[in-house]
């Protein structure tokens, strides 16, 4: 395969940057009053305006020429097929097949797995019908009334950032919890909030060899058998997992197990059981109305041409950035409290899966692939890091995202102060503030001349700084299952683009090796391992702490 930085389209970007660095998005603006209608694009309940970007129409052909000679469409199909894309472990990345609504049937390795997944799904069901009928009973004969998610990376931040983002489709039956590091003030913290009796415990965790997770899940075993005595325990444990022969060894019961399968990664898997305490807290209809809206994005990413293309869209728009523009990072900036936990969601999906640096022949890449993604609640942002984005030195994209439709009409100014407060920093990093508008601004405001002169500098904001809207009519799971799929779907054309492999995480495997043997050292348990002197000077640093 030719690289990607000798195709035609790609030599053309290079030079069309060169071209359009030059231009401003304030000018641009100023003459087109259309550019919103050219560059905005709205899919199901999402409006998404890209207009405040760096890019022409030519760009756009560019991009969909690039997507033609990478065979895109092609690639796209073999995602959904079910192919081995996710090669280096031999494994589709089927996270589709979950919400796939079609009823069609699909075949793996023999397997019908639309049957288990039709299985599966009918059983956690039924097991939220039983917790929130009240059936399900805790040893002491009391029913649940909370749950504890014990987790870690996609098996936390999926039912984290969903749980949060629908509260206000929550039935108000059950309380929530999630335990993720293996932190004992956190551990504590949750233990000490919860009553033993009414509590369910979701250990989530597709290898079930996750230490942090089975670190917590012991504590808790041991907790609980401390609060309850000599009981059965069994009520107030389920797993989730793809080992069930380690979850059973644990002493899980095994008709409390739900499996999920090694073809969903992680950091996609809120659409299998791993979505349960969703499920559990917002019901099953619910539930069904968030792979509904995941399900409505992956037919647009399927059938719609790449110039409407939404996820083809922002992948392109990001790609431009990175690999034409030289942006190292990207900021999402979601206005709204009940997504507060979308960065962090997104900083797992776009950096697990992207953080890659050899091609699929294992070439090393020649090019910048995924950016460090970061961000915070919109307002909290604004207040913290857009100093940076606005004077900075870099140039650092914005995701925006805002909720049209609010849910607390006694107080809608709040939502109006949200919206205006995205709108306005979208325009400031789109306009900036020219030399001889800040020196208009200083003499305006009472300085000298000569003030005005020397300070100018200091106001003045460059602008051109792109961005995008992402308005989402109103938080439901419907539109929140159709935004996740289309980041999901983003970061899997970018993929394609940097011939990388968006599926494993090798990366993350090194640190989890290491520990064992550090943690022997550290407990005294085998003083013959060798470290680097780094390593051992801290760890003998600490154990003084500790013993004193
Ligand atoms: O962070 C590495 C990772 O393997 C993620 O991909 C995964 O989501 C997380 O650990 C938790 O893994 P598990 O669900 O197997 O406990």
């Amino acid at each position: 395969m030719t690289k990607i930085t000798e195709l035609t389209p790609w030599i053309s970007l290079v030079a069309h940057q060169k071209e359009i660095a030059s231009h401003s998005m304030r000018d641009w603006f100023n003459r087109d009053s259309k550019r919103f209608e050219r560059f905005s694009l709205r899919v199901g309940d999402i409006l998404v305006d890209y207009s405040r970007n760096r890019i022409d129409e030519n760009t756009i052909n560019l991009f969909i020429e690039l997507g033609l000679a990478l065979d895109l469409e092609a690639k796209i199909k073999s995602l959904f097929a079910g192919d081995a894309i996710n090669f280096t472990e031999k494994q589709p990345a089927l996270h589709p097949a979950l919400r796939d609504l079609s009823n069609k049937s699909l075949t793996l390795n023999g397997q019908n797995i639309s049957t288990e997944i039709a299985t599966v799904k009918n059983n956690i069901a039924f097991f939220v019908d039983k917790i929130l009928s009240g059936e399900w009973k805790g040893s002491t004969g009391k029913a649940i009334q909370t749950i504890v998610n014990l987790g870690i990376g996609g098996s936390y931040l999926g039912p984290l950032m969903t749980t949060e983002a629908l509260a206000d489709f929550s039935h108000g039956n059950l309380h929530s919890y999630f335990l993720s590091g293996v932190d004992d003030a956190y551990l504590h913290d949750v233990l000490n909030q919860i009553d033993p009796e009414t509590t369910l415990f979701i250990i989530s965790s597709k290898s079930f060899s996750t230490i942090e997770t089975l670190t917590n899940a012991k504590s808790i075993r041991h907790w609980l058998k401390t609060k309850l005595g000599d009981r059965d325990l069994k009520q107030h444990f389920i797993a989730i997992t793809a080992n069930s022969k380690k979850a059973i060894e644990f002493g899980i019961e095994s008709s409390h197990i739900f499996p999920i399968w090694n073809w969903v990664g992680g950091r996609y898997s809120i659409w299998s059981a791993i979505g349960l305490p969703l499920a559990l807290m917002i019901g099953n209809e619910n539930f069904k109305e968030f792979l509904a809206g995941a399900d409505e994005m992956d037919q647009h990413f399927r059938s719609a041409p790449l110039g409407k293309n939404l996820p083809f869209i922002l992948a392109l728009l990001d790609i431009w950035y990175i690999n034409f523009f030289g942006a190292t990072a990207k900021a999402i900036a979601p206005y709204g409290y009940r997504l507060r936990h979308f960065v962090s969601y997104l900083q797992q999906a776009e950096m697990e899966s992207n953080g890659k640096s050899v091609t699929l022949k294992g070439e090393h890449v020649q090019y910048t692939t995924s950016t460090v993604i970061f961000g915070q609640e919109g307002c909290d942002g604004q207040h913290a890091y857009h100093q940076l984005l606005h004077q900075g030195t870099q140039m650092i994209p914005v995701d925006f995202i805002i909720i049209g439709k609010n849910h607390y009409h006694e107080t809608a100014n709040h939502h109006d102060i949200l919206m205006a407060s995205c709108l306005s920093q979208a325009q400031a990093l789109m306009r900036g503030k020219t030399i001889k508008e800040a020196k208009e601004e200083l003499l305006a405001s009472h300085h000298t001349d000569e003030e005005a002169e020397a300070l100018a500098p200091h106001h003045m904001i460059p602008g051109n700084k792109p961005s995008n809207i992402l308005l989402i009519d109103e938080l439901t799971p419907k539109n929140l299952g159709a935004l996740i799929a289309l980041y999901e779907h983003k970061i899997f054309v970018e993929s394609v683009i940097w011939n990388i492999n968006a599926f494993d995480q090798f990366g993350v495997e090194l640190g989890k090796q290491l520990l064992p043997k550090i943690l022997n050292l550290l407990q005294n348990e085998d003083q013959s391992i060798s470290t680097d002197c780094a390593t051992t000077a801290l760890i003998a640093y600490y154990q003084k702490l500790k013993s004193r």
